[in-house]
């Protein structure tokens, strides 16, 4: 059994996936900051809704308001340093281009995609929700593009160690083995 203590609610643990949301600046020019408040629910049929919430009034929040439209890309660990560029960077501030990168457009949505994403949704808001200074998108996942090396038997079959995702709990980690299936434990 583990001993546990109780503490003050204020401590943030919640494990978030790390994405960096690529969007239209009003000038046509590309956007990108990261964004690690993600998950997914779902909906009728067999579609999923990505989650994301976005606070204060950041421009990738401004883009997604006014455009409703964005990329996802996933963050490899090998993309640490990006991630961490374009979040310590504020677009207001100027355009992101301390760093370099490659840039393309969405295949079905007309949003800007980083080449080094090895997992890539292009997404579409549905609705939104506020709370307090926050807004939550409920958003369409338009197209996945996916590394060609992420071979997959079915829908559920995405080997995460092949996208060596960062998890980010107010620091960055990275995961290690595949441990099973659903049901491997019984
Ligand atoms: C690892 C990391 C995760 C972040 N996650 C979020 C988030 O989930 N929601 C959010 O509103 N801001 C988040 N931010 C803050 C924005 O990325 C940051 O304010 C960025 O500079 C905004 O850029 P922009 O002004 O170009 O949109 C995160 C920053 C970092 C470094």
């Amino acid at each position: 059994m583990a001993k546990r203590r109780s503490v003050d609610p204020i401590y943030s643990m919640c494990v978030q996936p790390a994405f960096i949301i690529g969007t239209n600046n009003e000038d046509g020019t590309a956007n990108f900051a990261p964004i690690t408040w993600v998950s997914v629910t779902h909906e009728e049929g067999d579609g999923y809704l990505l989650v994301i919430s976005m606070s204060g009034t950041k421009m990738t929040k401004k883009n997604v308001l006014r455009t409703g439209i964005f990329s996802a890309n996933l963050v490899s660990t090998d993309m640490l340093p990006l991630m961490d560029y374009f979040g310590s960077k504020h677009a207001k501030d100027g355009a992101k281009n301390d760093m370099s990168y490659k840039v393309s457009r969405g295949e079905i949505v007309d949003v800007p995609v980083l080449d080094e994403s090895r997992f890539v949704y292009e997404c579409e808001v549905e609705r939104t929700v506020e709370t307090g200074d926050s807004t939550t998108f409920f958003c369409r996942i338009r197209n996945i593009q996916m590394d060609e090396k992420l071979v997959c038997e079915d829908i559920f079959d995405v080997d995460l160690t092949v996208l060596d995702p960062v998890i980010y709990s107010d620091k960055y980690h990275s995961i290690g083995k595949m441990l099973g299936n659903i049901g491997d434990f019984i």
